[in-house]
């Protein structure tokens, strides 16, 4: 399969990298070629400029490269930390400008954007990984999780995605090293589960 996998975090140390990593290695290990972007890295511009917000735009070669990538994915692997309830904004921009009218969604004729859009998105799985210093219960009942919301629904459920798989690892400020290493095992069992060896 196609595996497209999105890291959004800026520190290589971090556990978010280390999460992307393993999952990138063992899928790439099970025989599925892996497109893996670390945002941050690449210096990923986040700013989604007026004259790319028509359908019809012409794109710069990288948005048109990620957009090419994100209509190829057979499965899509998401990675990041919660900030504030969203992802960082690297990630929040990857959306912006690759996740477009005509790539991801469309709107049925004569519908000017008023209506409900058409998922164009041919992966039927997505799995999100996210980290947090806020425990669970705390999460939904202060919060709501809007990352669930986000992701199952406003970005993937709109896009035809309906296999959508999240977990969250937390707390991460208060984990230890051998709880971080069976977070890893965790995340590359679900991708693993997600994304069957080929
Ligand atoms: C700008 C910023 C905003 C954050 N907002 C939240 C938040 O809303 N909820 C939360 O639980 N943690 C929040 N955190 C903590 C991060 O989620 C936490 O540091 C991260 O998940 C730990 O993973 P890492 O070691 O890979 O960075 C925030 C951290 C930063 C830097």
């Amino acid at each position: 399969m196609n595996i497209l996998i999105l890291l959004g975090h800026p520190a290589p140390n971090s556990f978010n990298h280390a999460l992307a990593v393993a999952v990138r290695d063992a899928l790439q290990a099970d025989g599925h070629r892996v497109s893996f972007h670390d945002l941050h890295a690449e210096g990923f511009d986040p700013l989604l400029p007026a004259d790319e917000i028509p359908q019809a735009a012409g794109l710069p070669p990288d948005i048109r490269r990620h957009c090419d990538e994100l209509k190829a994915a057979d499965g899509i692997v998401i990675v990041h930390p919660n900030w504030w309830g969203q992802p960082p904004a690297v990630l929040k921009g990857w959306i912006d400008r690759v996740v477009r009218p005509g790539v991801a969604y469309r709107f049925e004729e004569g519908d000017n954007g008023e209506g409900v859009p058409v998922g164009l998105l041919p992966a039927r799985t997505a799995v999100v990984l996210n980290t947090s210093n806020t425990p669970g219960e705390r999460e939904r009942e202060a919060f709501g999780d809007p990352l669930d919301a986000i992701w199952k629904r406003c970005v993937f459920g709109l896009c035809g995605v309906r296999d959508v798989r999240r977990r969250t690892f937390n707390v991460v400020v208060a984990s230890t090293p051998e709880q971080r290493r069976r977070w890893l095992e965790d995340a590359v069992a679900l991708c693993r589960n997600a994304f069957p060896a080929t």
